[in-house]
């Protein structure tokens, strides 16, 4: 067989190891021919390939990003229709299937191109966790391992200057990066999309601490796309929208910390830790899952069971029908949030 790859959407580490490990089983048990496609769905429309070997993915296990490039190209942009480039373009490869390594865009188009006909196969990543149809994907522990660390540091710096540190994280419209972290790094107030949060309570909670308990360094993890209380506290977007209609995050954290700051006068400061967390080298976990995946999906091209998503379920690698990835949004689990909660103010 012959079988196209691409990587699209948001980076992640453990996209190296996914993409290796399809090489390596791909090409070596099976003796397919395997073709990486450029940044994303642009390589699959602009016919910008590369073929992926044995040699060209070796020693790549640890290696943040993706050898082949990403990008946010929509195919199905503006309601132009991409199957016809994609399909015809596949044929000129002599492609026998693709394999779709993203997130819910990335997988979205997948699943559109796959009802249009095209063989695919999606393969679960982002940072933000946020996808339906699998428990976890990879790119979150790593996510959450860095900015664990970095409010371990921020815990000192407050601590010696008695402040209020607001680290604000990735995760889009679910809080699965904040909330972990949060948790993990013993945050004094954790703020997520899930759960709109009304300022006068964070300012509570915080001086709470301050007057009760001798406590005057506070951390506060706020996920970017978290939002206030309908007409309590007023944050400007970008207004900037990517080429799936996803608006530009980010900007709380700066909003919160002024707000904090005027409220109970405690010197505040807010840190982005933006595309940090998407960097670097993958954690264990994600190099083993990302591999575990790669696996998966190439097994899946191999049996022709085209029109599936890879996914973890409770521990299990399976495959799931594709559009179980977009269905909707995974949001964070009451559960640990009630956890998390136990240790506010
Ligand atoms: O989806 C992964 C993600 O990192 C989100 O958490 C974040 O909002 C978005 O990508 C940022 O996108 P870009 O790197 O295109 O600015």
């Amino acid at each position: 067989m012959r079988i196209g790859v691409l990587t699209g959407g948001g980076d992640c580490p453990g996209l190296n190891a996914a993409i290796r490990a399809i090489v390596r089983k791909g090409v070596d048990l099976y003796g397919h021919v395997v073709i990486g496609f450029r940044d994303g769905w642009r390589g699959v429309l602009e016919n910008q390939t590369t073929e992926l070997t044995l040699e060209s993915t070796r020693g790549i296990i640890h290696r943040g990003g993706t050898i082949l490039g990403s990008s946010r190209t929509n195919p199905y942009q503006d309601g132009q229709d991409g199957a016809p480039r994609v399909r015809d373009n596949m044929q000129s490869l002599h492609l026998d299937g693709l394999i779709a390594i993203g997130g819910e865009d990335t997988l979205g188009v997948a699943n559109k191109l796959s009802e249009a006909g095209v063989n695919v196969i999606g393969l679960p990543k982002t940072i933000d966790n946020d996808l339906g149809g699998t428990d976890m994907t990879f790119g979150f522990d790593t996510a959450v391992q860095v900015a664990t660390d970095a409010i371990d540091r921020l815990h000192t710096t407050a601590e010696s200057h008695h402040r209020v540190l607001i680290l604000e994280v990735m995760g889009r419209h679910a809080g699965w990066i904040a909330l972990w972290s949060g948790l993990a790094g013993g945050a004094d107030v954790i703020l997520i999309p899930e759960k709109p949060f009304d300022i006068d309570e964070v300012c509570a909670a915080i001086q709470h601490r301050h007057e009760t308990k001798g406590r005057y360094a506070s951390i506060v993890v706020v996920a970017e796309g978290a939002t206030p209380k309908a007409g309590t506290l007023s944050v400007l977007g970008s207004g900037e929208v990517d080429a799936f209609g996803h608006a530009r995050l980010g900007g709380i954290g700066d909003a919160l910390a002024r707000e904090i700051e005027s409220r109970t006068g405690y010197e505040t400061r807010a840190i982005v830790l933006g595309h940090v967390q998407r960097g670097g080298t993958p954690t264990a976990f994600d190099r083993v899952l990302s591999t575990r995946f790669g696996v998966a999906a190439i097994d899946s091209v191999h049996d022709g069971a085209f029109g599936q998503m890879v996914a973890l379920r409770c521990g299990k690698v399976v495959r799931v029908p594709l559009r179980d990835a977009t269905d909707e949004l995974k949001l964070v689990d009451e559960e640990l949030y009630d956890v998390a909660r136990v240790f506010f103010g």
